[in-house]
């Protein structure tokens, strides 16, 4: 009886093992998921807090988030483009919208909000 078990809990501590890395692996995929989901929140959060005063209506000839046609001619430029006009400012465009707190990644994070919502 007492050699029977044996091979019985080794098998069980090999499975419990196989298991529980198998839950790690999966646990560290989601967090990535997470983790990005978490900076397209920042954005929007950021977005709606300094840029959407401009670019919600498309004053002073800023881009309309979610048009389109008014958003291609920016994103051909490329996002590092992008976002380097949003930390500096262009034409009518204040650097970071005006608000020289937010640091880079909170520009950067509100610019793939942007043009997340308008390609
Ligand atoms: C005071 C109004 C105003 C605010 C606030 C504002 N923008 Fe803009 N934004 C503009 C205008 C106007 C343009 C068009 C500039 C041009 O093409 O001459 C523009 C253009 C852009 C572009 C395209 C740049 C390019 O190189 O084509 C991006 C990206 C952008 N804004 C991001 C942001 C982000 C991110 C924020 C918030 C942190 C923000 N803007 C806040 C007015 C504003």
């Amino acid at each position: 009886m007492h050699f029977r078990t044996v091979p019985l809990i080794a098998f069980m501590f090999l499975f419990l093992c196989c298991a529980t890395f198998g839950f790690a692996a999966d646990v560290s995929k989601k967090s990535g998921a997470a983790l990005q989901g978490l900076a397209l929140i920042k954005g929007e959060e950021v977005y709606m807090q300094v840029c959407a005063v401009c670019h919600a209506a498309g004053v002073a000839g800023a881009p309309k988030v979610g048009d389109k046609d008014a958003w291609s001619p920016h994103i051909k430029l490329g996002f590092d483009h992008l976002v380097d006009s949003a930390i500096h400012g262009k034409g009518a465009m204040p650097p970071r919208g005006g608000q020289a707190g937010l640091s880079d990644d909170d520009v950067r994070s509100a610019v793939k909000y942007m043009v997340e919502k308008s390609k």
